[in-house]
């Protein structure tokens, strides 16, 4: 059996991914130092798949320790590096903590993938590479517009060092530009867990709806869009996860002769943030309290994806539509606020 390192393993595309490898039948070891996360995500990866997960709780920055985890593990064949800061107005009040993180990180694991002469690297990339793209949707073809913040500039420098490692090594790359994950494993047992009030617009959502947040805002109606709210290209987290494990499939069957192959994963349908909250209220039968507010600074107007390459070459499809993942994300939130102490102590 294949073995994979997951790195952020206790995270929610990073939890949701291993669950979806297992099912096919990789074997999984986890590095996550859990400064983000909590190991909670591990009880529901063995609820779902019946196999507990070793996770190392490793900090990647530390050289020594981190290759201590591949010296155990020698049969490693592929590793699917999540691990990093993704909070975009952290990143701008703290810019060396994400580039001392964000590029420590993966530099330290692509010396010990260099060391042990891995194959297959599979990195966690985000369609904010692309900036404020003026047409769509997107391909991966379009040209990368400048950093808006020092998030997006580490996913930029990252794809780069990537990019720079597979031409002066043997190992083969793929890039994962994911546009927005949403919703929680159709089992209810993992989903998202954002530490302190969130940030994205479906865990607000969720949290406004079930009392843990007064109202939410919708920052800006006079973008120049169908109801004048953003648009974004919702996907649900367990379609995300699929193509790693089908990333990883196809690095171990095609002897592509790109040395790193780039794909964007995102339904092809952009969404407003009108639209987005009026489906929640439709499929939850709750009416949410919101109201209109300005613009939230490094807001983009529009983006979403094409699609077609991860289709025809990866050979995937999306198996989530926008009701079923805000149904996801709702039944994930009324989870969490029944175990609340549970999870919150684990
Ligand atoms: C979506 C839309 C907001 C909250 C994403 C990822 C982020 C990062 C960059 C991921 C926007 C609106 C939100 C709220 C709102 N990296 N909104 N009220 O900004 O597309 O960022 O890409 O790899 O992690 O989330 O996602 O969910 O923050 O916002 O109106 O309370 O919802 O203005 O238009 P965004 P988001």
């Amino acid at each position: 059996m294949s073995k994979v390192l997951v790195t952020g393993g206790c995270g929610y595309i990073g939890s949701h991914t291993i669950v979806d490898l297992i099912e096919n039948g990789y074997d999984v070891i986890s590095i996550d130092d859990q400064s983000r996360s909590t190991p909670y995500p591990l009880t529901g990866i063995q609820l779902i798949t019946g196999k507990r997960i070793k996770n190392y709780k490793v900090d990647l920055k530390n050289f020594d320790e981190t290759l201590a985890v591949f010296q155990e593990n020698p049969d490693i064949s592929a590793v699917i590096h999540f691990a990093a800061y993704k909070a975009v107005g952290e990143s701008v009040e703290q810019p060396l903590l994400y580039y001392e993180n964000n590029i420590g990180s993966l530099v330290n694991i692509l010396k010990c993938v260099k060391e042990f002469n891995i194959q297959h690297v599979v990195f966690s990339s985000s369609c904010t590479v692309y900036g404020n793209p003026d047409r769509f949707p997107v391909t991966e073809a379009t040209v990368l517009q400048e950093a808006v913040s020092p998030y997006d500039a580490t996913k930029q420098m990252g794809e780069q060092i990537l990019r720079d490692f597979a031409l002066s090594s043997n190992t083969q790359v793929i890039l994962l530009r994911y546009f927005n994950p949403v919703g929680a494993h159709p089992s209810c047992l993992i989903g998202e867990l954002p530490l302190g009030k969130p940030q994205n617009l479906v865990p607000v959502i969720t949290q406004t709806a079930i009392g843990k947040l007064p109202k939410m805002m919708v920052y800006g109606n006079d973008y120049n869009t169908r109801d004048g709210s953003c648009i974004r290209d919702y996907i649900h987290v367990s379609d995300i996860a699929h193509a790693h494990t089908l990333s990883v499939d196809y690095l171990r069957t095609n002897n592509s002769q790109n040395t790193c192959e780039i794909f964007n994963l995102g339904t092809g349908n952009g969404i407003t943030v009108l639209e987005a909250i009026h489906t929640f209220e439709k499929v939850s039968g709750e009416n949410l309290n919101y109201e209109i507010g300005g613009r939230r600074p490094g807001d983009i107007e529009a983006i979403y994806a094409n699609n077609e390459k991860a289709i025809h070459e990866l050979g995937w499809s999306i198996q989530y539509n926008l009701d079923q993942m805000m149904q996801t994300a709702w039944a994930w939130e009324q989870r969490i606020k029944r175990e609340e102490d549970t999870i919150s102590n684990n």
